[in-house]
């Protein structure tokens, strides 16, 4: 038998083989579970907008209900809607312009940690980064030490997410084993430091402007007029944490190492940091003026996008481009695939940070490009990862220049989310 971590690695050639075999509509049955691959950015929308409400998540997001309970990635139906209406306020523009003191401070810290001629493994790197950006933007500077804390439990509970492709994942949550305990022990941690830190902020009655401070004071004005209970809150902020951090932290990763291997681009993304911001830290107001560097994130999102597969799970059975599709099936959708298609892409598999041109994007198919997904289900945190990504990515461009190490083997390492694995990268100061 295979192990499921070779499974893994070839997940990737496994939907580019189903593309080039079957097109836009690939089938194919593992056991029970009849699976769909869906390509064309028509039909990508057609599921994730037009007919969403013939679907849930599909069934490993479901399991994540384990760590996250009813928070926004996994909630379904009403409670998901009024959850988002809650949750919304938060992530509005000026709430995330408010927050990127914070995601410069932080990004400025990582580079003087940094030492010249050091190897680091860039995945890891900013996935440290990333965490200490969410903890900090999420519970607010008082509470760092907590926030390190729930990062570290948070850690080892992502321990049980490898398994969730294992067929025996049920059974093994039930049984005793190390890990399951350590999970278990993780949780615990985690519910524990997140609801005293909620109890804490609801007893000062103090208002802060964090992402926690929000979602305390959101009530649901279109609905019910209530607020969030303890619990709810902290579903949504562990959701926030883990679904905030390891994406971004994928996406810039994949910046460095496009960045290194692309001499050209990288000199054009020296200039514009360096021209905008002439050795300063950047602020909000920046993100707008740093067009190239939106341009680098973008494409490590489009050659390497951090949510490589999205499923669905339809509820009835439906027609799709003249085939039937079950219900109870995986349906997919790949922003890995159709990213990568060069009927909607001019040399798909380069790295041309310049394409991103308003023209050029408002002439792009829609779902050529998705990838924070679309629909009432699309990333509440879209804006906050823009920002994070272009402030982040100049804050350390300005000092700092990553080189591929002798021997790295880069590859992608397609998990929950598509990490970089490999990446060990030399630093050298500009
Ligand atoms: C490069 C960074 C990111 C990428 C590529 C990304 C991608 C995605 C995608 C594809 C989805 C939709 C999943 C689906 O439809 O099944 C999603 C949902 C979500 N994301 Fe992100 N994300 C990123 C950053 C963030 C950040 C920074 C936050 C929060 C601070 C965040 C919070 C969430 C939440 C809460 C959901 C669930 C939304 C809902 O269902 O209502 N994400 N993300």
């Amino acid at each position: 038998m295979r192990s499921t971590l070779a499974f893994r690695r070839d997940v990737l050639g496994l939907v580019e083989g189903m593309q080039r075999r079957y097109g836009d509509l690939a089938r194919w049955r593992v056991g029970t579970i009849q699976f769909y691959l869906v390509a064309h950015p028509e039909w990508v929308r057609d599921i994730l907008v037009t007919r969403h409400r013939l679907f849930t998540k599909s069934r490993a997001l479901q399991r994540a209900r384990v760590l996250l309970g009813e928070g926004l990635l996994t909630s379904e139906g009403d409670f998901h809607l009024r959850q988002r209406r809650l949750a919304q306020p938060a992530f509005h523009r000026e709430r995330v312009a408010a927050l990127a003191g914070e995601i410069a401070a932080i990004s400025a810290r990582t580079a003087e940690g940094w030492r010249a001629g050091e190897t680091v493994d860039a995945g890891r790197e900013m996935n440290r980064m990333t965490l200490a950006i969410a903890g900090r933007t999420l519970f607010g500077a008082a509470v760092e030490d907590e926030a390190d804390e729930i990062g570290r439990a948070l850690t080892d509970a992502l321990g049980l997410f490898t398994r969730l492709s294992n067929p025996l994942a049920p059974l093994l949550d039930r049984l005793p084993v190390p890990a399951t305990r350590r999970f278990h022990r993780a949780r615990e941690r985690l519910d524990a430091t997140i609801l005293r830190m909620v109890d804490e902020r609801r007893r000062s009655g103090e208002d802060r402007p964090d992402l926690l401070g929000l979602l305390l004071a959101a009530r649901d004005e279109e609905g019910d007029g209530g607020g969030m209970t303890d619990a709810q809150l902290r579903d949504e902020t562990l959701t926030i944490f883990l679904a905030g951090h390891e994406t971004t932290a994928n996406a810039l990763a994949w910046s460095w190492h496009l960045l290194a291997r692309n001499p050209e681009a990288e000199a054009r993304f020296h200039a514009e940091i360096d021209g905008v911001l002439g050795g300063r830290l950047p602020g909000a107001g920046d993100a707008a003026a740093l067009p190239y560097t939106r341009g680098v994130f973008a494409e490590a999102m489009r050659l390497f996008p951090p949510a490589y597969l999205i499923g669905r799970e339809p509820r009835e059975d439906f027609a799709l481009g003249g085939f039937r599709v079950r219900r109870r099936s995986v349906v997919l959708v790949s922003p890995w695939l159709t990213h990568r298609d060069p009927r909607f892409w001019d040399a798909p598999l380069e790295f041309r940070p310049g394409r991103w041109t308003p023209e050029a994007e408002a002439a792009l198919p829609r779902f050529a490009y998705f990838p924070f997904g679309g629909g009432p289900r699309k990333c509440i945190g879209e804006g906050f990862a823009w920002m994070e990504g272009i402030l982040a990515l100049a804050t350390l461009g300005q000092r700092w220049r990553l080189r591929p190490a002798a021997g790295a083997t880069p590859r992608p390492d397609p998990l929950i989310t598509l990490r970089a694995g490999g990446l060990r990268m030399l630093l050298e100061p500009r």
